[in-house]
């Protein structure tokens, strides 16, 4: 399959891809009476929690305890474990995990946690597009956990918005509502847990239940009995970071134009830095780009849709050209994005628009807004859809058979 060369063939996965039902997701994201797409973005996205009864169909989550911990004992996998010998007493060990891992474990109080499922694991990857009522270029990947009764990572905050799914079995959450700072957090520990909790809800959440928690959340999740829970987990980039990034880029762009001394020099105070001075600085600065040019606009899309090192897209083998295209379209084959591409658009001051796809613009005509905004917006394009883009424009054609060639698109294994 094109596009699929640096994914994993591990035995464990193979075998729960090839015995899953792989039809499309199509399943919405339910939400309380009272609330939809609309007023959850408005009152509740990064502002206040929300727990959501029944959001998802409870048969949304086919993974097994024993896949996840085979997905652990890889290479590929980001994972951990916890366990919790008593009060205070945390232990954590990082994967590649082994099977003399997991022998040594007590009955209750562990879990074990895999990054990045949605990346190798079509099904689990498949839940993301419930979730096209928030921004997608924000998604950073669904983290998937098992854990044994009383099994937990601790109270603790997340920096960034996250929707807990609970899969398997009954998780109780306990949310704080409080002010935590680092003072509150357990000495000495690898990972960031709270020495103290104020419970202001306290939830069991069933198979298919969901939560809703904004950045910096007060927040803890014990197993009741042994349960999976999926965790859609989102990018929140800092100033700092977004500052080291921007700044680096403009020091690429400053070139070795010297400062030159203002012309009103006064010999009686040759040793002041005088506002001239500073003038002269301002001016060297001010011929690099502000946050109100263009080249602001791409690096922000750029930096934004930067993947991991690790999810970087390789060019599939089989070079695609339009005729291609329409042949998938003959075949009634609908197509998807690939599961490592972070993708964005925005309008450019001078008309035109850039679809920003794994870190690098592609800068498009103003008349190719509809499709490059579509393209951005959403996972999957039935066949029909295929053909309405294709036949849209020739540059619409264009830009698909780009995004086949770069492996951004490809086949939707799914669909036929
Ligand atoms: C989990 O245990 O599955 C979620 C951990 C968290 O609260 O971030
Ligand atoms: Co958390």
């Amino acid at each position: 399959m094109p596009g699929r060369e640096n994914s994993l063939l591990i035995s464990g996965i193979t075998e729960f891809t090839r015995e899953t039902d792989l039809s499309a997701y199509t399943a919405e994201v339910r939400f309380p009476r009272g609330i939809d797409r609309e007023t959850f973005l408005r009152d509740y996205w990064q502002k206040k929690p929300l727990l959501m009864r029944a959001a998802l169909p409870a048969d949304s989550f086919g993974l097994a305890a024993e896949e996840l911990a085979g997905l652990a004992c890889e290479q590929e996998f980001e994972s951990r474990l916890i366990i919790e010998h008593g009060p205070g007493a945390w232990e954590l060990r990082h994967g590649p995990l082994s099977n003399a891992d997991f022998a040594s474990l007590p009955d209750s109080h562990w879990t074990l946690l895999v990054q990045d499922v949605d990346k190798y694991l079509p099904d689990v990857a498949s839940l993301i597009d419930a979730f096209d009522f928030v921004p997608g270029w924000r998604i950073d990947d669904i983290m998937v956990s098992y854990a044994t009764d009383q099994g937990g990572v601790g109270p603790h905050t997340d920096a960034y918005d996250v929707f807990l799914m609970q899969a398997v079995g009954r998780r109780r959450w306990r949310l704080s509502y409080g002010e935590y700072g680092e003072e509150d957090l357990l000495p000495d520990l690898e990972q960031r847990i709270l020495s103290r909790f104020d419970a202001d809800a306290d939830w069991v959440l069933e198979p298919g239940d969901m939560l809703y928690l904004p950045p910096g959340l007060a927040h803890w999740g014990t197993a009741e009995g042994e349960c999976m829970t999926y965790s859609l987990g989102f990018r929140s980039p800092n100033r700092h970071e977004l500052a080291s990034d921007w700044y680096q880029h403009l020091l690429s762009l400053a070139d070795e134009q010297i400062l030159k001394d203002p012309h009103d020099l006064q010999l009686s105070s040759l040793a002041e830095l005088t506002s001239g001075t500073r003038d002269g600085v301002a001016q060297l600065f001010d011929a690099l780009p502000s946050t109100e040019s263009i080249e602001f606009r791409l690096w922000l899309g750029q930096y934004l849709t930067e993947p991991k090192p690790q999810f970087h897209i390789l060019a599939p083998d089989q070079s695609w050209d339009a005729n291609d295209l329409e042949g998938l379209v003959a075949q009634g084959s609908g197509i998807a994005r690939h599961p490592f591409a972070r993708i964005a658009w925005a309008d450019l001051a001078d008309g035109s628009v850039a679809l920003f796809v794994q870190g690098e613009s592609l800068i498009q005509a103003p008349s190719l807004r509809p499709v490059v905004k579509r393209i951005a917006e959403r996972r999957r394009f039935s066949a029909t859809e295929l053909a309405t883009i294709l036949h849209e424009s020739t540059e619409a054609g264009a830009l698909m058979v780009k995004l086949f060639n770069e492996g951004i698109l490809e086949p939707d294994e799914t669909s036929a």
